[in-house]
């Protein structure tokens, strides 16, 4: 039913690939300028493809395509259009424009189906702005109490005030649920962001489960002084408790098989070459298939920072940001996926994904599948993310599959 789209798919793609707002790279957080550019952007192909357009009260963008009566279940397409610092040009985006495009395809041959679809673009997928991430999935599942609204930006920006910029109204987030037995299903196209669809030679993956993940802000607080006169002994630096820090994880990922572990931001006060660092705050990124190994990770990494501060006479203060747990995909939703992508021609690759999605907290409130698409090497949260158009191409064609064949069950 999809067919010749794929090349319209890449093209916008690289259309939504240019909005940032950072020159020379792809720089989309959440709640910005240039999210709300992209949002517009999409919203005009969603209405090309025959779809009333919405936004909620959290942010998301929302495509709907009505069914052909009045009180039937919908099935949601979607991803998200924000990045992380320096991103691809596909993580999120390829998703949404996919949704559309296999919407545009019905709309083409003048088709309703049982059931509504709407494509949505999450308002806040990546959490790089506000450290905790899916506030727009948390909102659309009746999760609204789990954003915290006071979280400040670098700027010091709340995540509440930011939402009313953007045109929201936090107020009334807790309006936009929908009821569990108003959903068909959950549905998540995504690049894969790892090797192992292009290992086996496959252009696309049948997602499992997706990993657990913790995101920690850790601060050591010692004493700031003079680089030139403190004596080594008596020194209490704040960027040395945290460097050994990052090293203790790293070393707990590499003993712990599957534990992934990683520090991406470091920031150190007051920040010049001659004063010894007072404070240093780091991110701490988590992950791991098993909730129990996870979790007792995570109080091993803490026990052993405050073990580390009081060696050294620091403060050290441990801020969970983010906690979500294992889920597991539909298992009949997969199974229904499964066939539809067996009945194009190709065989999927079952992998479980160690990145995180909006469909892991869908999946609270209906049956979510998730399809992976092959990316190049495997890399992602890079400008060199890459995709191929015919990968693409086999993505929509189980995709229209897939549309039909809930359509007929
Ligand atoms: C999002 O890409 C995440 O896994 O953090
Ligand atoms: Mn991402
Ligand atoms: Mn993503």
């Amino acid at each position: 039913m999809v067919d010749n789209t794929a090349s319209v798919v890449m093209d916008r793609c690289d259309q939504i690939g240019m909005i940032s707002s950072e020159e020379g790279g792809v720089v989309r957080l959440a709640y910005t300028p240039a999210l709300r550019r992209a949002q517009d952007l999409v919203a005009n192909w969603m209405q090309g493809a025959g779809m009333s357009v919405t936004e909620d009260n959290v942010g998301n963008l929302i495509g709907h395509y009505a069914a052909t009566h009045a009180d039937a279940r919908t099935l949601i397409i979607g991803s998200h259009l924000d990045s992380v610092r320096d991103a691809g040009r596909y993580d999120g985006v390829l998703g949404v424009l996919v949704g559309i495009a296999a919407v545009e395809a019905l709309q083409r041959l003048g088709r309703r189906l049982h059931y509504a679809i709407e494509v949505v673009a999450f308002a806040d997928e990546e959490g790089v702005r506000f450290g905790a991430a899916y506030s727009g999935s948390l909102a659309l599942t009746g999760h609204a109490a789990q954003i915290d609204l006071a979280r400040c930006d670098a700027a010091g920006v709340t995540l509440e005030q930011a939402i009313r910029n953007f045109g929201g109204d936090p107020d009334r987030i807790m309006h936009d649920a929908r009821r569990p037995e108003e959903l068909l299903g959950y549905l998540e196209v995504h690049i894969e962001q790892g090797p192992q669809l292009e290992a086996r030679g496959l252009p696309l993956g049948l997602v499992t489960a997706i990993a657990g993940a913790n995101r920690v802000n850790v601060q050591f607080r010692g004493t700031a002084g003079h680089a030139g006169t403190v004596p080594m002994e008596l020194r209490q630096d704040a960027l040395c408790g945290a460097a050994e820090c990052v090293l203790l994880g790293e070393e707990l990922a590499r003993t712990t098989p599957g534990l992934v572990v990683t520090v991406g931001q470091i920031s150190v006060t007051p920040g010049a070459t001659n004063v010894i660092p007072g404070e240093a705050t780091l991110s701490l990124d988590l992950r791991h298939q098993d909730d129990q190994v996870r979790q007792a990770c995570l109080a091993e990494l803490h026990t052993r920072a405050k073990a580390i501060a009081a060696t050294r006479h620091l403060v050290v203060r441990w801020e969970e940001l983010l906690s979500r747990p294992a889920v597991a995909m539909d298992p009949q939703l997969s199974n229904q996926l499964r066939r539809a992508i067996l009945a194009t021609g190709v065989t999927p690759l079952e992998l479980a994904s160690g990145a995180g999605h909006d469909a892991a907290v869908m999946a609270t409130a209906s049956a979510a599948a998730m399809l992976f698409v092959r990316c190049r090497g495997g890399i992602s949260h890079n400008p060199a993310e890459s995709v191929e158009e015919e990968d693409v191409a086999a993505a929509l064609a189980a995709l229209g599959q897939l549309l039909e064949q809930l359509d007929r069950e």
